[in-house]
């Protein structure tokens, strides 16, 4: 069985992309196979590859269309994000099942999908229906925080809200169990290194429970974005053993923590 994993965060420029990217060759390094799914109808993900398109995408899962696991190399396939994604914000509304059509369109393709070992999601930065439905296919929801940040405890407060209403809405009407079983996981992201103390940095995440990670602020994401290139493939990573040995453990935890 499949893991699945959404990168999600209602504040945009936290680090979503960058590590569902980076997390994704990490696995593949590992010898796992991955699938992503881009919901971001800004389409930066599927940018990355070429491969924001109008054909094909995400788009028809949720209108009845074809949607296609592009194989782009025998261990990594993608649902490509379409830029009509932000239309279906509008269109769902009158659906009943709205919230689950990405769960009912998996279980209609397990044959597809059963190979892959993890599913991930990246999102657009908000809580709406699109989200919502990659929420609900998922096993964790890993939150990027950027703790350097001021508000960024109301952020996580706002978020595990958004949370708990979702778990308590999307109930099974017989059961009133939850259909929601995602666990969230928070990763502290762009982590200055002088601007605080260790003290002062220390107390700020001793407030953040379900903490997994931490990721400094680093050059190598920023050419990781613009060069459309995991950081593990980039000189400038290889020159640097330290942020190799950094990234390789922030990794290595998020990976122990959705095992
Ligand atoms: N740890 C890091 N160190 C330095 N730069 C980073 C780090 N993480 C992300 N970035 C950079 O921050 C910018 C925004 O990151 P990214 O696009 O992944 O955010 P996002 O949450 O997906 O944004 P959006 O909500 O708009 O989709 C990118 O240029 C990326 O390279
Ligand atoms: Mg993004």
């Amino acid at each position: 069985m499949s893991k699945t994993i959404t990168f999600s965060a209602s504040k945009g420029g936290v680090g979503k992309t960058t590590m569902t990217f980076n997390f994704a060759s990490y696995l593949i390094r590992q010898g796992y196979k991955v699938l992503l799914i881009d919901s971001d109808y800004q389409g930066n993900l599927s940018s990355t590859y070429e491969s924001y398109t109008n054909q094909n995408t995400l788009y028809d899962v949720f209108t009845g269309g074809l949607a296609k696991i592009r194989q782009l190399n025998p261990q990594l396939g993608l649902i490509p994000a379409s830029p009509h994604l932000d239309e279906l914000e509008g269109t769902l509304q009158s659906k009943n099942n709205k919230n689950f059509m990405m769960m009912m369109w998996l279980q209609d393709h397990l044959e597809e999908i059963k190979d892959y070992d993890y599913i991930l999601i990246d999102t657009h930065p908000e809580f709406g229906t699109l989200t919502k439905n990659m929420i609900a296919v998922s096993d964790y929801v890993v939150v990027p925080l950027e703790p350097s940040e001021y508000g960024f405890i109301q952020s996580k407060q706002q978020f595990d809200l958004r949370m708990k209403e979702f778990r308590d809405d999307a109930v099974d009407i017989r059961t009133r169990a939850s259909l929601i079983e995602a666990k969230v996981l928070y990763l502290a992201n762009r982590v200055k290194h002088n601007t605080r103390s260790s003290h002062e940095f220390g107390q700020m995440i001793d407030q953040i429970d379900n903490l997994v990670a931490v990721l400094n602020e680093r050059e190598v994401f920023n050419s990781s974005t613009m060069l459309k290139t995991p950081v593990f493939d980039l000189e400038q990573t290889k020159r640097n053993p330290k942020t190799l040995q950094q990234i390789n453990a922030a990794y290595q935890q998020l990976l122990e923590s959705v095992k």
